[in-house]
């Protein structure tokens, strides 16, 4: 294999987490390609692995392998751009380990044990967490995300503490910051089923269309600068408008969601005018993308990775950004809520965070 040429010895932990989320990944393709399978043969591995329990484990794999490729990028962006090593790459390694065992145990978990044994045996009954499409995750693998997720920011926070300031690591920390935020809500799970399923959406839509987009943006700005040259004082600014338009149309975007869950009805309005804005974040990445690289100084050896940050912001305006319009006003949704219409746009977007593949 290639060594790995980086500026800073301690940017190779990213190495750790960039492999086991490609593993992470292969096993995700693995089971949705089995769900697709079972649409055409409906008893297809059953009762070994029933439709649920794999989806289950399609979608939790995918958190998960995200979550090691953001944290992979950081701890491969952060050092560069702060001009320092890492505050501890013992601790990076520490946790990458912590975090692969809980993430494998919890699939096995998944795979082998019947859900509510799973949920009896790892203490459901104290605070009941579990049962939420994503959030199905043990309260023991809750809280372990919670202390790798601090560990991790606090390792990357004193990094740029002790290092350069510049606003891609401030974008890129309040994104990571935003998304262990919202994960706490993960954990209000109220009896009340319209507040429930309120708080699920703090979670979920606030992470793709909040925090995450806070997240791509960074990521995208950094190969930016590395590949094409542009000076940051252009880069920076792009960066900021891109992240104001994605928060001020994202958060009230949220109400998208609350149009059938027996919330108030102004939600209707509000979800539909904030939401339809959204696509606009989206597409001034694609702009900012195709800006840079027609502005370039130079030509970086590494056109793979100039091509792949320019693709990525194309499908992620036309899965998230066209494909979320199609289906975000509430007249629409009325018909399309919980389709194929949602199930695809679920996947379109996913080659969005795939971003972090280019800052390689
Ligand atoms: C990277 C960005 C995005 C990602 C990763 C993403 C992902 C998803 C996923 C996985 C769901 C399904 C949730 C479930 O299981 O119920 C969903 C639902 C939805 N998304 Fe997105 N989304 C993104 C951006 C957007 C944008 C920008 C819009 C609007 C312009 C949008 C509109 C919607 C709507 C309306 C639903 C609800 C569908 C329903 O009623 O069943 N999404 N999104
Ligand atoms: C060969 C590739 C893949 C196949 C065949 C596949 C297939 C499926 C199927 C059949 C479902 C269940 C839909 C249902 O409940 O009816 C599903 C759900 C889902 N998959 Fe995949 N998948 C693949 C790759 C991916 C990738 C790469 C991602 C993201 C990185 C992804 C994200 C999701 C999400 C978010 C859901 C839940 C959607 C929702 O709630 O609406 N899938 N997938
Ligand atoms: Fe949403």
């Amino acid at each position: 294999m290639k060594a790995m040429t980086v500026k800073f010895e301690s940017q190779k932990v990213s190495r750790l987490y960039f492999t086991a989320a490609i593993g992470l990944f292969v096993g995700q393709i693995v089971f949705g390609l089995t769900l697709g399978l079972q649409y055409l043969i409906g008893d297809l591995v059953f009762p070994a692995i029933p439709f649920n329990i794999a989806r289950m484990v399609h979608t939790n794999l995918l958190i998960v392998w995200l979550l090691f490729g953001f944290m992979g990028s950081a701890y491969f962006l952060i050092p560069e751009e702060a001009d320092t090593e890492l505050y501890s790459p013992f601790l990076a390694k520490l946790l990458f380990w912590i975090f692969l065992v809980a993430g494998a145990a919890t699939i096995l978990g998944y795979l082998l044990v019947p859900y509510a044994k799973l949920a009896e045996w790892t203490g459901n009954d104290f605070l009941q967490t579990m049962g939420r499409e994503f959030l199905e995750q043990p309260l023991p693998t809750k809280v372990g995300i919670v202390i790798v997720a601090l560990g991790f920011l606090f390792n990357i926070s004193m990094t740029v503490l002790k290092g350069r300031k510049t606003a891609i690591s401030l974008v890129l920390l309040m994104g990571l910051w935003g998304l262990a935020l919202m994960f706490l809500f993960s954990f209000v799970n109220p009896n009340n089923l319209v507040r429930d399923k309120m708080y699920w959406w703090f979670v979920v839509h606030l992470w793709v269309e909040g925090t995450w987009e806070l997240i791509l943006g960074a990521l995208l700005a950094f190969v930016l600068v590395k590949t094409t040259g542009v000076d940051r004082e252009v880069i920076d600014k792009w960066l900021y408008l891109i992240i104001t338009m994605a928060l001020v149309t994202g958060i009230l975007g949220t109400g998208h969601h609350f149009y059938f869950i027996g919330l108030p009805g102004y939600w209707g309005w509000v979800g539909s005018v904030f939401s339809a804005l959204e696509p606009i974040p989206f597409f001034m990445m694609t702009l900012f993308a195709f800006n840079m690289v027609q502005r370039r100084k130079r030509e970086h050896p590494n056109q793979a990775a100039v091509l792949w940050a320019v693709g990525t912001a194309v499908m992620g305006f036309l899965g998230a950004g066209l494909w979320g319009f199609i289906h975000t006003l509430s007249p629409v949704n009325y018909y399309t809520h919980g389709s194929q219409v949602t199930a695809a746009h679920g996947h379109r977007p996913s080659t969005a965070p795939t971003c972090w593949w280019s800052s390689r």
